[in-house]
C-alpha cells in the first residue's frame, strides 16, 4: 500500500476496503486473476501500474503504409503516458493471439490491438477480461456483440461511410468541372473500383458511400470492373493494368479504397500513357500518405481523404493508458469526444491539391 499515489487513492481506498470485508488479505496473488469480481479487477491492476503502465500494442501488419503512420503515432504519443511493447502480428490471427497471450503472461496492465480479423475480437475480449486487462482496438471495428462483452473495451477509429462519401464527393466535384470527363459522351460515369481487403469495415463502406455519393449528386454510373487489391500498392498496379487491358479507354475514374492502390493505379495508368500531354484519368484514395500528397501536388492523383493515422494512434494509446491505470476515459482525460462509453471517432478530411497542407 505504500507505492499509491494521490491520484490513485479512491481506487486504492476501494481496494483496501474490499480487502477488509471479503477477508482477502492476499490481494497481490489475486492480481489481474479474477474476472469474478469487477470492482476489485479494476482496483489491483490500478495499484500496480501505478507510475507508467506497460501497455502491450499488437498491430495487424507492420508492412502497412497507413498503420505504420498510425504506430509511429502511438510510440510517439507513449511518451510519458505509457510504456508500449509494439509487435507485428504479421498479417495472422493465429500469431496475433500468441501476442496476447504473451502481454497476459508479462501482465501488462493494458492492450492496444489492431486486430488481423476483426471478427477474431471476440476472443481477445474473453482472453483480456478473464485477465482484467482493459483492451483497446483500433482501425479494424470489432462487431457490436463483441464490443457489449465487457466494459473495459474501446474501440479508437475513424467512420468508414464519412470517408467513402467524401472520396465519392471529389469525383462529382471534377465531373461536374469537367464535361471532357465523360469521354464517350453518354452522361453516365464509366468507373472501376480498386478495392480493399474484403470483409474490413473501411472496404465494405468506402466502396458502398463513395458510389453513393456520386449518385446523390445526380450523376449516373456504370461499374466496368471492381476486384480487391489488399490496400497494396502492387496488387493496386497489377488489377488496373488488368483493367485497362479489359475496358480501355473506357474508364472515366478510378476508385480506390486507399493511396497505396490509387498510387498502384496511377502507376498502371503511367504505363498506359496517361498524365502527359492531355491524357488525364481522375484517381481518387484514401489516407493522405506523404506519397500521396506528393502525388496531389504532382497533379497525378485528383484527391484523397485524410484518414487521421496521428490522432488515431494518440487517442489509441491515451485511452488504452487511461484504462491501463485504472481510470475512466472522458473527453477532458483523453482530448476527444467518448461516445457511448466506448468509442472515440477521429474525423476524416477531404484533401486536394488546394488544402494539401493539412495533411502534411
Ligand atoms: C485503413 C487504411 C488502409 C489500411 C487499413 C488497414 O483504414 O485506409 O490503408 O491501412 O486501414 O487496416
Ligand atoms: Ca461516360
Amino acid at each position: 500500500m505504500k507505492k499509491i499515489t494521490s491520484v490513485l487513492l479512491a481506487s486504492a481506498l476501494l481496494g483496501a476496503a474490499l480487502a477488509g470485508c471479503g477477508g482477502n488479505n492476499n490481494k497481490e496473488a489475486n492480481t489481474g486473476n479474477n474476472a469474478g469480481n469487477a470492482a476489485e479487477a479494476t482496483a489491483a491492476p490500478a495499484a500496480d501500474a501505478a507510475k507508467t503502465p506497460k501497455v502491450g500494442v499488437a498491430i495487424y501488419k507492420f508492412d502497412d503504409t497507413f498503420m505504420t503512420g498510425v504506430r509511429n503515432a502511438i510510440q510517439t504519443s507513449a511518451e510519458g503516458i505509457a510504456e508500449v511493447d509494439i509487435v507485428d502480428s504479421q498479417n495472422s490471427q493465429p500469431t496475433q493471439n500468441d501476442k496476447v497471450d504473451l502481454f497476459v503472461t508479462k501482465k501488462y496492465n493494458g492492450m492496444l490491438i489492431n486486430p488481423v480479423d476483426r471478427t477474431a475480437a471476440g476472443v481477445i475480449i474473453d482472453k483480456a477480461k478473464a485477465a482484467s486487462i482493459p483492451v483497446v482496438f483500433l482501425n479494424r471495428e470489432p462487431l457490436p456483440e463483441d464490443m457489449k462483452k465487457w466494459d473495459k473495451v474501446y474501440y479508437v477509429g475513424a467512420k468508414a461511410e464519412e470517408s467513402g462519401t467524401m472520396s465519392g464527393q471529389l469525383i462529382v466535384d471534377y465531373w461536374k468541372a469537367h464535361p471532357e470527363a465523360d469521354k464517350n459522351k453518354d452522361g453516365v460515369l464509366q468507373y472501376v473500383m480498386l478495392k480493399g481487403e474484403p470483409g474490413h469495415q473501411d472496404a465494405e463502406l468506402r466502396t458502398t458511400y463513395s458510389i453513393q455519393a456520386i449518385e446523390d449528386a445526380g450523376i449516373k454510373v456504370e461499374k466496368l470492373a471492381e476486384d480487391t487489391a489488399m490496400w497494396d500498392r502492387v496488387k493496386g498496379q497489377e488489377k488496373m493494368a488488368a483493367f485497362l487491358g479489359s475496358n480501355g479507354d473506357k474508364i472515366e475514374a478510378v476508385l480506390a479504397n486507399n493511396d497505396d492502390m490509387a498510387l498502384g493505379a496511377i502507376e498502371a495508368l503511367k504505363a498506359a500513357g496517361y498524365f502527359t500531354g492531355d491524357k488525364f484519368m481522375p484517381v481518387v484514395g484514401v489516407d493522405a500518405t506523404a506519397p500521396a500528397v506528393q502525388a496531389l501536388q504532382d497533379g497525378t492523383m485528383l484527391g484523397t481523404v485524410l484518414n487521421d493515422a496521428n490522432n488515431q494512434g494518440k487517442a489509441a494509446i491515451t485511452v488504452a493508458a487511461l484504462l491501463a491505470k485504472g481510470e475512466t476515459p472522458t473527453k477532458d482525460n483523453v482530448g476527444f469526444d467518448v461516445t457511448d462509453n466506448q468509442y472515440v471517432w477521429i474525423s476524416y478530411k477531404k484533401i486536394t491539391k488546394e488544402n494539401v497542407a493539412e495533411a502534411k
